[in-house]
């Protein structure tokens, strides 16, 4: 079943910025990269530390426990299938945010 999140609108991050969101049963960052707005679970698919105060360059996030880098367009770990943290599309509809989750996952 698919979950159409709407984003408060206080939780819509600036740009260049981030906010923390739970979603039902899941803990959720929520990016603002240039405008591109990218949403991924707050737990890194390494050992699960959070990921909310990882370090962004350009689209890379890097965890702060073990410095693992992820590429928040795909979820994917840096030049690796191996790792991926779980991303969920966002949608843009007339100016308000929308996750979009697959429940049951
Ligand atoms: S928990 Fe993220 S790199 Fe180890």
């Amino acid at each position: 079943m698919t979950l159409r999140f709407e984003v408060p609108r206080e939780k819509v991050p600036d740009l260049g910025g981030r906010t923390f969101l739970k979603v039902e049963d899941k803990f959720l960052v929520l990016f603002n990269i240039n405008e591109q707005f990218y949403a991924i679970d707050d737990s890194c698919p390494h050992q699960g530390a959070s990921l909310f105060s990882g370090k962004l360059e350009g689209c890379t996030l890097q965890c702060g426990a073990h410095g693992l880098k992820f590429d928040l367009t795909s979820g994917f770990m840096l030049n690796s299938t191996h790792l991926k943290v779980s991303s969920y599309p966002v949608e843009i509809v007339e100016e308000q945010l929308f996750i979009v989750l697959n429940q049951g996952e």
